[in-house]
């Protein structure tokens, strides 16, 4: 049997909503947790337990990588298929997120993901402390997503470097898979500094981006396959499978989407290809970096957006690393991850669970 790597999961009946409300602590050895409240569709609510431990620990990584003093935690609301998600329900749903977030008085704070945004931080915000991003007039750090994607724009930088030996973006080939808040964001800087793009999403209203941008459209599954330098995934994960690897016809793939590997061993197929892969927690840290520079370390917008552009550095770092070392970045990434969180170990904190102070995460109004 395998082991159970998070130190807790609490799985319950929302009271108010009905709704299956799993949340996943995966580690608090560099400090309290964090990660966001996904309200997705899943064919049953044991998929959404199991989307809630990958992506929880994929938090881990993501803090350990950024530097940053926080675990990784996750929320996730299992909605079964055909539930209409009322604006009620949905008020129901996350009052009872906020009564899960707070018994666990500080472990973890939540914030927004897949299907939420800083006014349902609000909600939540109403029954706990422990939640990030809320609205700015409510003394959050507001939406993440802008800094998500300049954080995934300085990752492109890097990655561009070790294609052509620039970090100038004209001319960069990119396929942009996901045009969301943070895919959107991406795709207009992109086409702002004069990369070419081909932009695609599942919601064809989106088009109208690409006809602005002057970017070519395509439906997903063929922007995957397109002829450019990187392909950039910006929307749900589990894209990357073992049929798809042979079919890519990218240098490089790095994007913002959550957990992109289908399983562990695409990264694999990828080297194997030749294809650069910058793992998902490195490129999409920028939200998580922005909130907590500006919520926890009191830093103004400025260096939290300088912090949110080292992203770049450290893609360089793993992409030289792996270079050097005849290895992956993602074997580079999870050395790096594997040494903060060991070096918290041997500097002992490990072992009592840690906890956010409530007073240093009420942001300043
Ligand atoms: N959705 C964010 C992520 O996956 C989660 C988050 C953002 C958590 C901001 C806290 C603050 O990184």
């Amino acid at each position: 049997m395998s082991q159970l790597e998070h130190e807790q999961v609490v799985i319950r009946t929302g009271r108010r909503s009905g709704l299956p409300v799993i949340v996943a602590v995966h580690s608090t050895a560099l400090g309290p947790a964090a990660g966001g409240c996904r309200i997705w569709r899943y064919a049953a609510w044991q998929d959404g337990l199991a989307d809630a431990l990958r992506l929880s620990s994929a938090m881990t990584a993501k803090f350990a990588a950024a530097g940053l003093a926080c675990g990784g935690g996750k929320t996730v609301v299992a909605l079964p298929e055909g539930f209409e998600l009322t604006a009620e329900r949905r008020r129901e749903a996350l009052l009872d997120v906020a009564d899960v977030v707070e018994s666990l008085g500080g472990l973890y704070a939540t914030g927004p993901d897949v299907g939420t945004s800083p006014q349902d931080m609000a909600v939540i915000g109403e029954r706990t402390e422990y939640v990030f991003c809320k609205p700015a007039e409510l003394g959050g750090s507001a939406d993440s997503s802008p800094a998500t994607a300049d954080g995934a724009v300085a990752a492109l930088r890097a990655v561009g470097a070790v294609l052509r030996g620039t970090t100038t973006l004209a001319g960069l080939r990119v396929a942009v898979v996901g045009l969301g808040n943070v895919g959107g964001r991406v795709a207009t800087t992109l086409a702002a500094q004069g990369a070419e793009l081909v932009l695609s999403d599942i919601d064809p209203e989106r088009r109208a981006l690409a006809g602005e941008l002057g970017a070519v459209w395509a439906e997903p599954g063929s922007a995957l396959t397109a002829e450019v330098d990187v392909v950039v995934p910006a929307a749900l994960g589990g894209v990357l499978t073992e049929e798809l690897v042979p079919r890519l016809r990218c240098r490089a793939v790095a994007g913002p989407a959550n957990n992109q590997l289908a399983g562990p061993e695409v990264a694999d197929l990828l080297a194997a290809r030749g294809i650069v892969w910058v793992p998902d927690y490195i490129v999409s840290a920028g939200g998580v970096i922005h909130a907590i520079a500006v919520e926890l370390d009191k830093q103004s917008e400025d260096e939290a957006l300088e912090r949110v552009l080292g992203i770049e550095g450290t893609v360089a770092d793993l992409l030289a690393a792996a270079r050097t070392q005849g290895g992956t970045p993602v074997a580079a990434a999870e050395e790096l991850v594997r040494a903060r969180l060991g070096a918290a170990r041997s500097r002992g904190v490990v072992g009592e669970p840690r906890r956010h102070d409530r007073r240093a995460a009420v942001a300043q109004p």
